[in-house]
């Protein structure tokens, strides 16, 4: 498995481009199976998570093409003739299970493995089930697998989410689009990523209201046609490299940032000290000198500050002036980060939901071992303001998520490379 080596000090700057978002394209992806025309997406991010995905639907019969180094995907389902989304390929992803939703809608039955465990939480996906049970449905649990049918449709309805869940939000938005008559989600998720997948799922001729709000609301249609759609930008690349130099002092611009994709960590980082200004290319992130300020976090939903960030965020305020607080509330057991953190120094004290980080001078380099795909970067972050050299061991989490992570930063004038497994 590779490895990846930081050597601490020395500020940052340049510029970062920030891909298309993973979380985005692994909605969109399973999207082509609600037509028989092509859907192709630009600004697709090169990541395994994509590799995965197109692996899944490939299996059931889609095809796949990869273009421009892989930034392009041009897809086609027009022969869907597999309806199994099978165990080996369901349990190296969770967002797997998007392909139900769809399959379902438009030949009215699938069989979806469940995800299985996930190292940041049990992670269930009942709200998946119960928003397309709503639908008509009807399910049934076996062999580690849900058979889902709906010979005659599914029936537009409206369900209210008991838990706001980006991935239950999508597969139910997915499916009701072929629904017949009107179906009204409440309490949906407002993350741009679910705004994004009803923007193009318009562009194929959906007709969807409320997206971005809590409310959204989607008139059945009979079919979907084909469509071209750019993969909104990844708020989570994002605020991770705006961290950057937040953590080794300098001047970052990141290319295709908003605010408004990143607005409630922005306020976080304006507390901590940290300049956020716009630019016509992006967003630009300065720290002068010093110490960054102790402040104290809250995951929640969107527009809330992002569970994805706060393993990176924390890793900030290991070397805060003052003690933060940081409390999770999205995913149970997301603290993995912290006893590897305390190797290189840290000081944290991790209580139920709750982190608290009393703020060093400075984080020293040490081996440490990526336990999940943001608590790796989070580690490498860490490397980079540290006092000599971090070793962040089992990086493969990394690829799932960040696109050439080492380039990028090292085009900043990180001291980064990536030592390649024997
Ligand atoms: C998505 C993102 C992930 C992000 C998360 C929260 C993708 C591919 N992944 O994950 O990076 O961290 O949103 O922003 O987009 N829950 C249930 N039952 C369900 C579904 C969810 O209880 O059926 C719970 C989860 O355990 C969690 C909460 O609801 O506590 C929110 O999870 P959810 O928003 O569904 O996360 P994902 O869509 O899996």
């Amino acid at each position: 498995m590779d490895s990846i080596i930081v050597k601490g000090g020395g500020e940052l700057r340049g510029q970062i481009p920030i891909a298309g978002a993973k979380n985005a394209c692994l909605t969109l992806m399973p999207a082509t199976l609600l037509s028989h025309e092509p859907l192709t997406l630009t600004n697709a991010p090169r990541l395994s998570d994509i590799a995965t995905m197109t692996q899944l639907l490939q299996s059931l019969g889609a095809e796949v093409t990869s273009m421009q180094g892989g930034q392009v995907l041009a897809m086609s389902s027009h022969d869907i003739h597999n309806h199994t989304a099978d165990y080996d390929i369901v349990r190296k992803m969770r967002a797997s299970i998007l392909v139900l939703g769809p399959m379902l809608a438009r030949d009215g039955h699938a069989i979806v493995s469940l995800p299985g465990g996930c190292a940041i939480g049990a992670r269930p996906v009942d709200l998946h089930l119960k928003g397309l049970e709503a639908l008509g449905a009807v399910l049934d649990l076996k062999d580690g697998y849900v058979h889902a049918e709906a010979r005659g449709g599914l029936k537009g309805a409206t369900f209210e989410f008991p838990v706001v869940s980006v991935g239950a939000t999508e597969n139910v938005l997915m499916a009701a689009t072929l629904a017949k008559g009107t179906t009204v989600l409440k309490n949906a998720a407002r993350e741009p990523e679910i705004v994004d997948l009803a923007e193009c799922l318009i562009k194929m001729g959906a007709q969807i209201e409320g997206h971005g709000t809590s409310t959204i609301t989607i008139q059945g249609v009979d079919s979907l046609g084909g469509a071209t759609h750019p993969v909104v930008t990844d708020r989570i690349e994002l605020g991770t490299y705006m961290l950057a130099p937040a953590f080794c002092g300098g001047e970052v611009e990141l290319l295709g940032g908003r605010i408004n994709l990143v607005g409630a960590f922005c306020e976080k980082l304006d507390a901590a000290g940290v300049d956020v200004t716009e630019t016509p290319l992006g967003l630009k992130v300065k720290r002068s000198n010093g110490r960054v300020n102790a402040v104290d976090v809250v995951t929640e939903p969107f527009p809330g500050f992002p569970t994805d960030l706060q393993a990176q965020m924390m890793a900030l305020l290991c070397t805060a002036e003052g003690t933060s607080v940081l409390e999770e509330k999205i995913f149970e057991n997301r603290f993995m980060h912290a006893p590897e953190l305390i190797r290189m120094g840290a000081r944290i004290d991790v209580h139920g939901g709750h982190a608290t980080v009393t703020g060093v001078d400075k984080l020293k380099g040490a081996p440490v071992m990526a336990t999940d795909l943001r608590a790796s970067v989070s580690l490498i972050l860490a490397g980079l303001a540290a006092e000599g050299e971090t070793i962040v061991n089992r990086v493969y989490h990394l690829d799932r998520g960040y696109e050439r992570v080492e380039e990028k930063l090292r085009a900043v004038g990180a001291h980064i490379e990536r030592v390649k497994s024997q």
